[in-house]
């Protein structure tokens, strides 16, 4: 129902003058357009004036057709011309769910989400769309989800938290019942980076019908207005006039609304029209670069093609039926092939998509694109679906559906999907041929009895738990007579993901019409299916090999399926799939009331405004008067000359301003200058000129009226290229060219001890060869600069960790002073050591566009380019020897630790590595060799723990390594080794200063994992299933958190406003999510002993911190905090007069009052270094985890049950907020070790997982089912700040558990499967091909 109108409709603001005659003169050439193809009976497309309305969050907005074009997304719409930027934009392609809001499409379809980003505005005539702005605010009061989110610790950077707030604000209004479980499901299309999604899922579920702790509020109570109590009117967000859209150029608009008129369209389009038929528009989100088109027709209106009809057997769907729509429509059947169709479509991306994507909107991806592993398609094919197709005469025609791919659509339409069960269980094949067949069944010609069963089964094997496409997908058909284990017919087996033109296994279908379930009747099939499957071999795709193992161990898997009880035990498991229940999460921590605020477990500062999408971030500022936008001009080839940049078609372009390269730089070609890992730093150009080291490079940057302009124009401009060198991305590749090795020691090759002899003697040496990956940071938010030209310099806001250095470098790029460039810095949607350096590089090219025009320019780097351009994590490889005495006492260690840098020296952090490669061992003959490596890919950049997470890593891998080998339990060489009070540390020659408390934690994990009883579980689990493997780990560590001898410094400005006593306070720390303004927030209310409430912390200045180190490296909080008391302790010290003469009884009010009458300066600022202060020093943080995993060994997925950590936090200064911080670390590595892959092209050097199709963070079931976090009590930190100790980084150490635990999983199945116990290598990531690939199948033991 539409909510009563508060406000006059939007108009929208007419074109400028010069825009105006553009848009009229593209006008006119559509109208003969029109004129020309709309024939004696043509439906018209829409035509000048006409426009479309919708209501957004209660107010209707009218859209002139013609102004805002096909191109403009609903997300656009509502962020910049409705002005309300609560949703957020960070894919653009339906992979991240930061743009979900609310949609309800007419007055009987229920409200659901979807991803605004693919959806073109024009299509949202008559919906009314709810974002998260039509919830709550700190005007009228949060919504209860909002308030919720943020009580739970649900939000850290809070860039995805109103795309959360709305899919859960959607499933509630469509699911008012909904259970835990539903709800844990919620979130299969919303990434975030920050949580570990604990929280969120936590909070989400509290809203479930099923929660005994929550007293479920009924379905108008979710729309209620908190604070008014009122039912929400969806209009508390502030209404703004609009910006205007664009015409994107000329294009015809159909909103045909019956099949009849639909024909007249057809028919009216000439056959060299290039249209587009607008369903959900999410194969956008796929495939970016198909059109341009000349006209749209909108299948939306047409309510004939989402028509259902299910009667018993058959099934006939309108082609343009949701995807949502077909599962509910299938899945309240009792058909097991419906329900099976079901199951496998809810594995198609995420909820937001099936809301949205049409079941032949998918199934014309196929058509275009062979390739496509369609899950609509295979699960439909596997039905046995028809199709019923008008072509442009209005002539219909039915076909099999496998007949798409290849058909001529040339202006036809999908009507309707056919299925009828009957036509499959009489399906016979051309079994002529096969005379043994006849011979050995000779009931196989006759007709079907009905005593059969259908038995449907598909599957779906990703990169990841969700939204993620097919490695491989497989879906089976068969009629089956139980009893007596018989194929009744011919069955149906399909598969994608094998090749563009793979669709059935004929053959296998046809050697199995009518036979028996036997092993030997499999094996022969299993032999016929392995010949029949040519794979396609591609750099972007899962190896072959793994693939055809893949679809064949999904045939067995569907034959255990088959026989169900008649299977021995050990191997029914593996016909089903990973068994996930809903998670669950326990966080045990220390507070001390008595130092509340501090080690209270407080709501986040910036939580609400997070949920309720009212914090501000860069790409949320409005546009100023005469803002342009840019986008970069990368270069697609790696190691080789620029000879020419053609610009003309991009120039050309109706919209675009400029382009800007390095000629236009007036200083240095340079946006770096230092590093704070390197000894020595080699210049990264801001624009290539003359070379591209990589392919990604900036080359030049074009400017255009809009962002959508720039970057079509971007990929106009023509780039060639000479002088090809060869292309190496691979670090393993690299170090057999001594070339492209260098000395990464910076002069401190770190050793101690005489590790030759120690190894010479040593009982047993150990020695191999590690490698792992790199990972991209996946903030959110992507890369943004604006920079505008003032009368005093230029004004920079951008989400940097590191002021400082964009002023330094900016300056030298443009040839001004440092103080020229004003910055400021509110909050960082995510980072993760991301925005230390690249900011720089995004700043420097704006600021030469924005001086070169002398107008504001905005750089808001999409996702892809933010990808292909920006360095990421330094991969690893580790050649490695530890020796040990016969006591299993470790005497030596010696590794070569070889950094991948990327093209430029400047990232490799080998040495940092060195720093951690002892773990928490005692280790007394040591020597890191550490080198840098070159590849011809993007220099690499600091990433969470950079070098800490591979040094950690090299060190637990060569014990893991050892205790193989010596055939000992690795926990007990680990305890057997940890080091003591006075063991040598790193740097040399520092030794331990305190006990280690790492046994004690061991026993406390173990105790509280149940651990020994739980061994012997999975040791029974692993003995009763042979296709299912349970594998746990329990991994320790020594954070060496360092602080002293960097020169780090951070500084504070507190504000104190005597007019009422609130207080303003700007840092130079950068809030990134890890909660830094909330603890000093806390600090300050501590030390002056004020409300919390009445502090507000601003904007990060560089006028106010000029010299400030970098937010980074875990000590962001904690000195922040240090230097926010020392401000503190000037404030206290200038008011102690004031307070003695006010008396013990006076309020702070009364005090400051009396203070600025006796003109005592309210206003205190220092600047806090460790190196000057004794204070805070470097000490250790000690962490323990216990993870289990279960392994699918059929196909190599795997889930995480539970994990149990421990960490020594101090006592924590927030311990919301830091639990929230150890979660959401242990996660990100978790990533690192398992999904996430980065894969270059081998001739290019292009990379090809650039965007959320390719590239994999862990999504919501990735997590661990159970996890369980527990801050070490009793240890106040000595050497920190109030006793914390930090946590930004430190667990993200521990999740190499993670790979341990699969690894043991596998060593089981190897075993199984007959392979000799043993070493072996097993490199990070461990994606789902290579744990199958490393489980040792072996086809033979196939058995039932
Ligand atoms: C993030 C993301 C993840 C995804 N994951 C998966 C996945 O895991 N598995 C999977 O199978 N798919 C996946 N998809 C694909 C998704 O299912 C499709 O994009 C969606 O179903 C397309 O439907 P649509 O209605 O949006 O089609 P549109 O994008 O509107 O149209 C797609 C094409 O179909 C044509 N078309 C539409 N209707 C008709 C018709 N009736 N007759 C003739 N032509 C027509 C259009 O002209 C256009 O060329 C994913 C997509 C995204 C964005
Ligand atoms: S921005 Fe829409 S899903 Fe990512
Ligand atoms: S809070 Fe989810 S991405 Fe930052």
């Amino acid at each position: 129902m539409y909510l009563a109108a508060k406000k006059n409709p939007m108009v929208l603001q007419p074109p400028t003058a010069k825009a105006a005659t553009a848009v009229k003169a593209v006008e006119k050439k559509v109208e003969q357009k029109v004129e020309k193809k709309s024939g004696v009976n043509g439906y018209k497309p829409l035509a000048e004036g006409e426009t479309i309305t919708f209501n957004l969050n209660g107010s209707p907005r009218i859209v002139p057709v013609r102004e805002v074009g096909p191109g403009m997304s609903l997300a656009t719409y509502i962020r910049e011309v409705a002005l309300l930027t609560g949703t957020k934009i960070s894919c653009n392609e339906g992979g991240c769910g930061t743009c979900i809001v609310t949609v309800k499409k007419s007055e009987n379809d229920a409200p659901r989400s979807l991803n605004s980003c693919l959806c073109p505005v024009l299509i949202c005539d008559g919906w009314e769309v709810t974002t998260v702005e039509g919830l709550g605010n700190r005007h009228d009061g949060y919504h209860p989800i909002q308030s919720k989110l943020a009580e739970e610790g649900g939000t850290q950077c809070g860039y995805c938290s109103p795309g959360m707030v709305m899919q859960l604000y959607s499933w509630l209004q469509e699911h008012p019942n909904a259970t835990k479980m539903e709800i844990d499901n919620i979130l299969d299309g919303n990434i975030c980076r920050c949580t570990g999604y604990r929280p969120i899922l936590e909070a989400f579920k509290s809203f479930a019908a099923d929660n005994s702790d929550f007293e479920i509020p009924d379905i108008e109570e979710l729309k209620l207005c908190k604070k008014s109590g009122m039912p929400c009117s969806g209009t508390c967000a502030e209404k703004s006039s609009c910006g205007g859209g664009k015409s994107v150029g000329e294009f015809l608009w159909y909103s045909p609304t019956t099949i009849t008129e639909l024909a007249s369209v057809l028919q009216g389009l000439d056959a060299g029209v290039k249209y587009k038929f607008i369903s959900g528009n999410l194969a956008t989100g796929v495939y970016k670069n198909d059109g341009p088109y000349d006209a749209f027709v909108n299948l939306n209106k047409c309510a004939e093609l989402t028509t259902i009809d299910i009667v018993a057997d058959d099934v006939t769907f309108g082609a343009n039926v949701k995807i949502t729509d077909a599962i509910n429509a299938m899945e309240t059947t009792d058909n097991e092939v419906w329900r099976g169709v079901a199951h496998h479509m809810r594995q198609i991306a995420s909820y937001g998509v099936r809301n949205q994507g049409s079941l032949a909107g998918n199934l014309m991806m196929k058509h275009y694109h062979n390739d496509f592993p369609s899950d609509v398609f295979l699960s439909l094919e596997t039905a046995g679906a028809q199709l019923e197709i008008m072509d442009h005469l209005g002539v219909m025609e039915t076909v099999p559906l496998n007949t798409l791919p290849t058909m001529n659509m040339d202006r036809k339409l999908i009507v309707r999907i056919k299925i009828t069960l009957q036509a499959m269980k009489d399906q016979k094949g051309n079994r002529k041929r096969e005379i043994s067949h006849l011979w050995m069944s000779r009931n196989s010609f006759m007709k079907t009895a009905d005593v059969g069963e259908w038995v449907y089964r598909s599957f779906k094997i990703m990169p990841r738990s969700s939204n993620a496409h097919a490695y491989v997908n497989a879906g089976f058909l068969a009629f089956v007579d139980k009893p007596n284990s018989k194929l009744l017919n011919r069955p149906r087996i399909v598969f994608g993901g094998i090749s563009s033109t793979f669709i059935h296994a004929s053959a296998t279908e046809s050697f199995l019409e009518g036979r028996e379930l036997t092993q030997d009747i499999f094996l022969e099939a299993l032999g016929i299916l392995a010949e029949e499957l040519i794979l396609d071999e591609e750099p972007g795709l899962a190896s072959p090999v793994y693939r055809k193992q893949l679809a064949l161990s999904l045939f067995y898997k569907f034959w255990l399926y088959m026989l169900g009880d008649k299977c021995t035990e050990d191997v029914r498991s593996g016909a089903y799939e990973l068994d996930r229940g809903v998670t669950s999460g326990q966080q045990d921590f220390e507070t001390d009331e008595a130092q509340w605020p501090i080690s209270k477990p407080v709501e986040k500062y910036e939580a609400k405004i997070q949920t309720a999408g009212e914090a501000e971030f860069v790409n949320d500022i409005p546009s100023v008067k005469g803002e342009l936008n840019a986008a970069f001009v990368l270069s697609t080839v790696a190691n080789c000359d620029i000879v020419g940049v053609d610009t003309t078609e991009a120039l050309a372009m109706s919209g675009v301003i400029a382009y800007v390269d390095a000629s236009d730089i007036p200083g240095q070609n340079s946006w770096k200058f230092a590093s704070i890992i390197a000894a020595s730093v080699q210049p990264e150009p801001v624009f290539a000129a003359g070379r591209s080291e990589y392919a990604g490079q900036a080359i030049g940057l074009i400017v255009a009226e809009t962002r959508d302009i720039a970057i079509a124009a971007a990929k106009l401009v023509k780039v060639t290229y000479d002088n090809f060198g060869p292309v190496v991305t691979d670090i393993e590749e690299a170090i057999k060219d001594p070339s492209y090795v260098f000395d990464a020691s910076m002069g401190f090759p770190m050793q101690y001890g005489d590790v030759t002899t120690a190894l010479q003697n040593a009982a047993v040496v150990v020695s191999g060869r590690f490698k792992m990956g790199a990972q991209y940071h996946f903030y959110m938010e992507t890369h943004v600069c604006i920079a505008k030209p003032t009368d005093d310099g230029l004004e920079l806001e951008l989400p940097t960790q590191d002021m400082a250095t964009v002023s330094d470098v900016v300056s030298k790029v443009l040839n001004v002073s440092s103080n020229s460039i004003n910055i400021q810095v509110k909050r960082l949607g995510g980072a993760y050591g991301g925005k230390i350096e690249l900011p720089t590089a995004v700043a420097s090219a704006v600021s030469v566009a924005a001086t070169k025009l002398r107008q504001p320019v905005r750089l808001w780097v999409n996702m892809e380019d933010t990808m292909c351009m920006f360095g990421k994590r330094t991969p690893y490889l580790f050649d490695y020897q530890i020796g040990f005495d016969a006591s299993k006492k470790i005497v030596g260690v010696k590794s070569d630790m070889y950094c991948d840098g990327g093209w430029s020296p400047n990232g490799v952090d080998a040495f940092f590595a060195q720093f951690f490669g002892q773990s928490c061992y005692h280790i007394p003959n040591l020597k890191f060799g550490p080198f840098g490596v070159k590849t011809h890919t993007q220099a690499t950049t600091a990433t969470r723990a950079p070098g800490m997470v591979n040094g950690h890593a090299m060190l637990e891998y060569m014990l893991q390594h050892a205790a193989q080998e010596m055939a000992v339990d690795p926990l007990e060489l680990r305890s057997n080794n940890l080091m003591f009070e006075g063991s040598p540390i790193m740097p040399v020659p520092e030794v331990l200063e305190e006990p280690n408390p790492i046994a004690d934690m061991i026993e406390k994990v173990k105790q509280n994992g149940d651990y020994a009883s739980r061994v012997q579980e999975i040791q029974t689990f692993n003995q009763n299933n042979k296709w299912k493997k349970r594998g746990m780990s329990l991994v320790p560590m020594r954070f060496g958190h360092t602080v002293k001898g960097f020169g780090i410094k951070y500084h504070c400005l507190i504000s104190v406003f005597a007019g009422d006593g609130t207080i303003s306070v700007t840092h130079s720390g950068i809030e990134m999510g890890q909660g830094l303004n909330t603890k000093v927030q806390q600090v300050i209310a501590s030390e002056l002993g004020v409300d919390i409430n009445i502090i507000k912390i601003k904007n990060a200045m560089n006028v106010v911190s000029p010299n400030a180190t970098v937010t980074g490296g875990s000590f962001g909080s904690e000195l922040n905090c240090a230097a926010a008391i020392e401000a503190c302790k000037i404030l206290n010290g200038r008011l102690s007069e004031v307070k003695k003469k006010a008396g013990a009884a006076a309020t702070w009010l009364e005090i400051v009052q009396a203070a600025n009458m006796a003109n005592v300066d309210l206003c205190a600022r220092y600047m806090f270094t460790p190196d000057r202060q004794d204070a805070v020093n470097n000490y250790s943080i000690w962490g323990v985890v216990l993870t289990e995993v279960e392994v699918d060994i059929l196909t190599g997925e795997k889930h995480i049950k539970r994990c149990d950590l421990i960490e020594d936090a101090g006592l924590s200064t927030s311990p919301l907020v830091d639990i929230g911080q150890i979660e959401g670390a242990f996660m990100m590595g978790a990533g690192l070790w398992t999904s996430e892959e980065i894969k270059f092209h081998p001739q290019t050097g292009e990379l090809l997982t650039k965007n959320t199709w390719e590239y994999k963070p862990p999504a919501a079931k990735d997590i661990p089912q159970d996890f369980r976090v527990t801050l070490l009590k009793n240890s106040r930190n000595p050497r920190g700040v109030l006793g914390s100790k930090a946590t930004g980084e430190p667990a993200l150490l521990l999740a190499i558990s993670v790979l341990f635990a699969i690894r043991s999983a596998l060593d089981s199945s190897r075993t199984d499967n007959g392979l000799t116990p043993g070493w072996w290598r097993f490199d990070g990531p461990a994606t789902v091909e290579k744990i199958h690939q490393h489980a040792g199948i072996n086809p033979l033991n196939f058995t039932f």
